[in-house]
C-alpha cells in the first residue's frame, strides 16, 4: 500500500485553471495540473533526465519539459514527443472536501 494515500495536496478552489502547480508529498514533488476536465497529478520529475516539469510548458493537454523538450500527455503521463521514451507517472487524485487528494 502507497503510505501517500490520502494525501492531501491542497484545495482545488486555488489551483489555477489551465494551469499548474507543484506541491509536495512525504519525498515526492508532484505537479498539479487543473483543466476543465478536471485536475490532473504527474511525478514532477521528468523521465528523460529528471528536469522539473513544474518549468515546463503547459499547452492544453499537455506538458513540454524545458530541459530538452519532451511533450506528455497531462492526463495519462503518455509520451508525445521526445527525447523521452518512458511514459510520465501519473496519479490518481480524488476530491474530498474540496481538498485534491491522492487516491487509493
Ligand atoms: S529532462 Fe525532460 S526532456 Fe530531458
Amino acid at each position: 500500500m502507497d503510505p501517500l494515500q490520502h494525501t492531501k495536496l491542497g484545495y482545488a478552489k486555488d489551483l489555477p485553471m489551465g494551469d499548474m502547480k507543484v506541491v509536495k508529498a512525504g519525498d515526492r514533488e508532484i505537479l498539479l495540473v487543473k483543466l476543465e476536465a478536471g485536475i490532473y497529478a504527474l511525478d514532477n520529475f521528468c523521465t528523460h533526465g529528471g528536469c522539473r516539469l513544474g518549468y515546463g510548458k503547459l499547452e492544453g493537454e499537455t506538458i513540454r519539459c524545458l530541459c530538452h523538450g519532451s511533450v506528455f500527455n497531462v492526463r495519462t503521463g503518455e509520451v508525445l514527443g521526445g527525447p523521452a521514451t518512458r511514459p510520465q507517472p501519473t496519479y490518481n487524485v480524488i476530491l474530498e472536501d474540496g481538498e485534491v487528494t491522492l487516491a487509493p
